[in-house]
């Protein structure tokens, strides 16, 4: 059976340029970047230029660039190396949005366990936070704002850049966790106007735990592992060398693709979107279905339980999720549609499609031949009444 992976928000397959690159540094690259002798300084080259592929991808200077384990890691450094930076003067307060990445969510639960003052802030039923919601939130003492650029079930993009406006204008940091957006649409710093921006490589082509965050030059940051000086002092522990390497080549290959593939994917999203939507009764689309990145699209499906579901497709070869990654094998509802306002039939009942380089026309023509089949067979066995 030919198995269809549509889950590309969860992660991505490795591009064969990744596997080659990585392949030849893990062979020939294993020295250790912080040494003086050829080795060490092989290996330093080779972080450098993936240095500079990274901050290409998002418009940044290579030095403002630190390479973590991943897109959690990068969101822990920003939330609490900013928290702990601001509290000095006085500032004790952090905002996010209630519709984050766990990566941010437990973490601000952590800090108000500590003595944090935390709010989460409302979206809208289309997914996206009201820039009013964030000016009545701030205050004087609000140390950081925190708002996801796109969403990772939904894929709503947040206006990011008029967020960080209203937050500077209160002195508030901002960050953005970017590892949605990068490699999918145009992630630009300056742009955006934040201060600290996190990625991940596993989500654009890349290997799984490496990642980047990006440090407005001059900000202080408190480091959160403490050690040697790697990374001009903000990220302690020897350089994962074949992983920076790869998230350099996935960066550089992201970068020079993004708009084509961009096109290909959200004409393809929009196909399967509209296809499932008059094929299948009882579907509703979940989110702002302009403002998304391209390859993603969450469908309700009325009637049927989403893990049901998600069992059944993948017994017919076909990879979805169930909102995100991270809580798919619980029956919890996802926490974003949740606070989309949405009642538990819609809340429990969606899927997320996420496509990706991989997939292709055929894909989704088979998909859409199959979803109307397994869905009736489904609801066959529940009594409930369709909703009027
Ligand atoms: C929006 C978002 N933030 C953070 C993460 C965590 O990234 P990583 O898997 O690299 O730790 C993910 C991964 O699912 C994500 O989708």
């Amino acid at each position: 059976m030919e198995r269809i992976y549509l889950d590309h928000n969860a992660t991505t397959p490795l591009s064969p340029a990744v596997i080659d690159r990585m392949t030849t540094a893990l062979a020939r690259e294993w020295g250790n970047p912080s040494s003086v002798h050829h080795f060490g300084q092989q290996a330093k080259a080779s972080i450098d230029e993936a240095r500079s592929a990274v901050a290409a991808l998002i418009s940044a200077e290579p030095t403002e660039v630190v390479f973590t384990s991943g897109g959690t890691e990068s969101d822990n450094l920003a939330i609490r190396g900013a928290a702990d930076a601001q509290a000095i003067a006085g500032r004790r307060h952090l905002i996010a949005s209630g519709i984050e990445h766990e990566a941010v969510l437990t973490t601000l639960k952590a800090l108000a366990r500590r003595g944090w003052d935390v709010t989460l802030l409302p979206v809208d039923e289309t997914g996206i936070v009201d820039p009013e919601r964030l000016r009545e939130a701030l205050t004087d003492r609000t140390a950081l704002v925190s708002v996801m650029h796109a969403n990772n079930e939904i894929g709503t993009v947040q206006p990011v850049a008029q967020l960080a406006r209203l937050a500077h204008d209160r002195g508030a940091l901002f960050h953005t966790d970017a590892v949605q957006t990068a490699g999918k649409i145009s992630v630009d710093v300056q742009a955006l106007g934040v201060d600290l921006l996190s990625i991940s490589a596993h989500k654009f082509s890349g290997p799984k735990g490496i990642g980047a965050i990006w440090i407005r030059r001059g900000l202080r940051l408190v480091p959160q592992l403490t050690g040697g000086k790697h990374e001009r002092n903000r990220r302690a522990g020897t350089e994962n060398v074949p992983g920076i390497i790869g998230m350099g080549v996935a960066a550089h290959e992201a970068l020079t693709t993004m708009e084509a593939e961009g096109q290909r994917l959200s004409a393809l999203r929009d196909r399967l979107e509209n296809a499932v939507l008059a094929a299948v009764p009882g579907t509703i689309v979940n989110g702002a279905r302009e403002l998304r990145v391209p390859n993603t699209t969450n469908i309700s499906f009325d009637r049927v339980e989403a893990e049901s579901l998600l069992i059944a497709l993948d017994l017919e070869g076909f990879a979805v999720s169930t909102g995100s990654a991270c809580s798919s094998g619980t029956l919890e509802p996802s926490h974003v549609l949740k606070a989309m306002g949405f009642p538990a039939h819609r809340t429990q009942n969606s899927i997320r499609f996420s496509l990706g380089k991989v997939n292709t026309d055929e894909h989704v023509t088979k998909l859409v031949a199959t979803l109307p089949t397994v869905v009736d067979k489904l609801r066959s066995l529940t009594r409930t009444p369709a909703r009027a």
